[in-house]
């Protein structure tokens, strides 16, 4: 596959990442010439060898500080993109904690940038990467995008709040830009070929990799963080989206977004499955859907998690046409295909 030459340009921030890498091999599917920056802080060059392998030739890359205003300008006046997806961000829950500063600079600085950025360049699609932790514990479940958000738990979190109300408040001033915050629910999976995937620094925090990293005897043993939450089996309950059809939805995003004539616009987009999964529940289907056994032991819950939160997705199918496909089993073994991989 090579590049057409007149594919429109989407300058992909953080394309190099879990989410990221996994849009751009849809971007290209879908006709899009994808060009990414990435400073590699909390990625690795691995993934454009995966991209290499999955796409059969090499996506431009720029290794770039999304922070960097001359070199960001450099980009978009040499690229002259039809869009942005912004996923470039810290996303360390309990680091956040320890480090406010550090998450916040860099998680709105470069945001503030691209709404300078885009209308110098004359460019006005742009797709936000935010989180259903904008939500906190709802009160009614399913949440639907009118669902108030509530205060933040973390910087992390509050970096995903401020940062949708700048798009909102960009567009309400006029500002020339039309913009979709997506607002994921828990992204788990790899792309089938087993050649991208999550790549956590260190100790996982999340589940998935927690689980794929003991099946693999990485880990000797996963804590379930709590059994005694009011939910069906006690373990808490996430909207577990695979990665290949969260991909899809910001190509979604993009073509609806340049189909719309409007000056500005700004909306959010709940992205997951609408299914809600305990932990034990996604232990059992990855045990059913590999064959292999995970060691587990039920601990003490986790502060700040949240009982159960899932998404009400008939937004994302009404707006984008877009819907979840991928099974949690699919996904599991996905993820557990990209683990083997890495643990070579
Ligand atoms: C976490 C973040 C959230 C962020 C999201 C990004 C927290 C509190 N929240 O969401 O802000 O947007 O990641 O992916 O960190 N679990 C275990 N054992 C483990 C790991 C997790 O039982 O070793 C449980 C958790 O208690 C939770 C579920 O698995 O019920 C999912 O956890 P995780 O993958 O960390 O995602 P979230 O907490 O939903």
């Amino acid at each position: 596959m090579t590049p057409t030459g007149n594919s429109p340009k989407i300058l992909v921030t953080g394309g190099a990442g879990f989410i990221g890498s996994h849009t751009v091999v849809s971007l290209v599917e879908a006709g899009f010439e994808p060009v990414i920056i990435d400073d590699f802080s909390n990625s690795e060059r691995s993934a454009l060898a995966g991209l290499r392998a999955i796409l059969g030739r090499d996506v431009t890359c720029y290794a770039v500080d999304c922070n960097d205003a001359a070199a960001m300008d450099d980009i978009f006046q040499k690229e002259t993109p039809l869009g942005v997806i912004h996923f470039a961000a810290y996303k360390a829950v309990g680091e956040s904690v320890a480090k406010p500063l550090k998450y916040y600079r860099n998680n709105l600085d470069p945001l503030l940038l691209l709404l300078e950025l885009m209308p110098k360049h004359n460019v006005k699609n742009l797709v936000f990467s935010s989180s259903c932790t904008v939500y906190g514990q709802p009160e009614e479940l399913p949440v639907t995008e009118e669902t108030p958000r509530l205060p933040a738990q973390s910087p992390y979190g509050n970096t995903k709040s401020i940062g949708e109300d700048i798009l909102r408040d960009a567009v309400r001033a006029q500002i020339p830009v039309k913009v979709m915050a997506l607002r994921y629910f828990n992204p788990i999976g790899a792309h089938p070929s087993a050649q991208i995937g999550e790549l956590p620094l260190g100790v996982p925090a999340n589940l998935v990799p927690f689980i794929t990293q003991t099946a693999a005897g990485i880990r000797s043993s996963l804590t379930v963080y709590g059994d005694d939450y009011n939910t069906p089996d006690g373990t808490c309950i996430r909207d577990y989206i695979d990665v290949m059809d969260l991909a899809d939805a910001h190509v979604q995003a993009l073509r609806k977004l340049n189909e719309d004539t409007t000056e500005a616009s700004y909306d959010v987009i709940n992205i997951g499955t609408g299914r809600g999964e305990t932990v034990l529940s996604v232990i059992k289907t990855f045990e059913e859907a590999t064959d292999v056994k995970v060691n587990y032991v039920i601990g003490p819950r986790r502060p700040g998690d949240v009982e159960q939160v899932y998404a009400d997705v008939s937004k994302a199918n009404n707006v984008l046409g877009w819907t979840a496909r991928r099974s949690l089993a699919e996904s599991l073994r996905d993820a557990w295909q990209w683990q083997q991989k890495i643990s070579l």
